[in-house]
């Protein structure tokens, strides 16, 4: 088990640069075996939910060629065979293989998706989906088998503005005959990261990023070269660290437009921020954290990814600060980690209610998923003493060099195995 030792209380100052964005990233990979030619995809993240859908490829025999930060998927060998328990499992965005395999195949077979434990995460408005573009879903146990003599664009109403339902209805409908329109479709700028990616291939994609998506099939999709956008979360954790820290912070590679219902909230809080056109500098603070209540939505709303982080920056505010999650049933795990830790926070139904300040000081921790992770590194920094964070291979799945970047700005951190 990887383990996160941090020594608590040390200034931070520098730049820290944001690589590309995981949620983006994930759904890239799948997306390029689509075509039966090269995919070049540039930006690309070094963390572990790259590797597993690298090997993913692999077992599908699609040549993949890595290089620092950029990634060239060759399918033109692939075979379509079952991707088995162990794959799937390995993280949640496994399942972007199930609509990518349908629209080239019509047919995919594959096992639950598996990631974090913050919630029930169902996938059922992926099959009604694919259903919809005439797909036959068949489920035994774990397994699904989805596939179909011929995909047919379809009018599809997602009753949840779901990120991987809207992505992997794309992935199918892209090659089908007609026109599929998606409806309350998520909003999400990875969404149109991926779209992008696909018209670049060839896809005839039009209103990612609105709640209505329309894509006119296409037979053929070809070579291309694309670029992962800047991660918003990782951005939006470091900004936090560096509110949380005080001293001047500079965060670069970021889209600041992704990031505005984070800026606010900070802002409010008094926390004072430059921003520039692809970074935002966290500047030297004097005066004490407001406290802020903030309720998670899609987007353009709160992120709940961030949401975890943000909880940490809420213990430093005067007064009573209120967290309510609407995504996600189960991410208040980072909770009792924090009260270890010293923060004064009460859990009740789906809102945290948070005492601020709070002396937090070092201790034992468990990092229980990536951004509760993340929340347990932002407390760990500010807190006296050492702190250690277990189960850290969570972190590694979503966080580029976390420890290198931290440890650049001042950070006292390390990774050890045990
Ligand atoms: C994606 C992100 C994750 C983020 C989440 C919400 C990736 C790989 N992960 O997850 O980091 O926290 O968006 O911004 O991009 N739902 C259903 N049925 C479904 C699908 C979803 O009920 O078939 C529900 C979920 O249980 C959840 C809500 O819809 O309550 C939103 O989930 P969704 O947007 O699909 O999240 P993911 O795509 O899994």
């Amino acid at each position: 088990m990887k383990v996160i030792e941090i020594e608590g209380g040390n200034k931070l100052s520098g730049t820290i640069r944001v690589s590309g964005a995981k949620n983006a990233t994930v759904a890239l990979i799948p997306a390029a075996i689509l075509t039966d030619e090269e995919a070049t995809i540039c930006n690309v993240p070094e963390i572990t939910d790259t590797d597993a859908l690298c090997d993913i490829l692999k077992l599908l025999n699609v040549n993949v060629n890595r290089s620092t930060e950029s990634l060239v998927i060759n399918p033109k060998d692939m075979q379509n065979t079952c991707i088995t328990e162990p794959y799937s499992k390995k993280l949640r965005a496994s399942y972007y293989f199930m609509g990518a395999l349908l629209g080239k195949y019509k047919r995919a077979e594959m096992y639950f998706p598996g990631g974090c434990s913050i919630g029930a995460r169902p996938i059922d408005l992926h099959l009604k989906g694919f259903e919809a573009l005439g797909a036959k879903v068949t489920n035994d146990k774990n397994k699904y088998i989805v596939e179909a003599e011929e995909l047919k664009g379809a009018n599809i109403y997602l009753d949840i503005a779901s990120v991987g339902a809207t992505i992997n209805i794309m992935l199918a409908a892209v090659r089908a005959k007609g026109t599929t329109v998606i409806d309350n479709a998520a909003k999400e700028p990875e969404i149109v990261n991926v779209a992008t990616f696909l018209n670049n291939m060839g896809a005839n994609i039009s209103g990612a990023g609105t709640s209505t998506i329309k894509i006119k099939g296409v037979d053929h999709l070809h070579k291309c070269f694309h670029e992962v956008i800047p991660d918003r979360i990782e951005a939006g954790t470091y900004i936090i660290i560096g509110a949380l820290c005080g001293t001047t912070l500079k965060i670069d590679n970021v889209i600041p437009e992704h990031i505005d219902s984070l800026v606010s909230k900070l802002e409010e809080m008094g926390v004072k921020l430059e921003i520039g056109a692809d970074y935002i500098t966290v500047l030297e603070r004097t005066n004490k954290l407001k406290s802020t209540n903030i309720k998670t939505a899609v987007y353009p709303g709160f992120p709940t990814d961030l949401q975890q982080p943000f909880t940490v920056l809420l213990t430093q505010a005067d007064g009573k600060s209120k967290v309510t999650e609407t995504i996600w049933e189960n991410r208040f795990m980072h909770i009792p980690y924090l009260k270890e830790l010293g923060a004064d926070i009460e859990v009740k139904n789906q809102t945290a209610t948070v005492i601020g300040p709070s002396d937090l000081k070092g201790s034992e921790v468990v990092a229980t998923d990536l951004r509760a992770g993340a929340a347990m590194v932002a407390a760990a920094l500010i807190a006296s003493g050492k702190t250690n964070i277990t189960n850290a291979e969570h972190i590694l799945r979503g966080y580029e060099q976390i420890v290198e970047k931290l440890s650049n700005v001042g950070a006292k951190i390390r990774i050890k195995e045990i």
